[in-house]
């Protein structure tokens, strides 16, 4: 039995199937390399050119953090939950750190699972 982040496609997924479709469900993730301490940034969580049909969307999008040096993580930051159609697959927040770490960015197809990316952000 796999464990949940067992069945996570990541972008280093190396099954037949999951590469088919990495180009099109790997979330992307704009954020600045180097923020400001205490400072807000944008984050922006996207995918591109994938259905946005009642039949096949992505239905939601999570955003964790693992900071530097914390004894536990991840950190939740953000979820938004996505309708079929109307809502782009897309997500945009604003968000302050106070160590550096990375952002991981979860989003889920309907169809094809859960896909993960990440970005590192130092802080300075
Ligand atoms: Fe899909």
């Amino acid at each position: 039995m796999e464990k949940f982040g067992e069945i996570i496609y990541t972008p280093e997924v190396e099954e037949e199937v999951a590469i088919s479709k990495r180009e099109t469900h790997t979330p992307k993730i704009e954020v600045p390399e180097k923020v400001k301490v205490g400072e807000p940034f944008q984050v922006r969580v996207y995918i591109e050119e994938h259905p946005n049909t009642v039949q096949h969307s992505f239905r939601w999008i999570e955003v964790y953090f693992r900071e530097d040096g914390r004894d536990f993580n991840p950190i939740f930051v953000a979820r938004a939950d996505l309708s079929p159609e109307i809502s782009e697959q897309e997500v945009t927040f604003r968000m302050t750190l106070r160590k550096s770490g990375v952002i991981y960015a979860l989003a889920y197809c309907n169809l094809h699972g859960v896909w993960e990316n990440r970005m590192r952000v130092e802080v300075e």
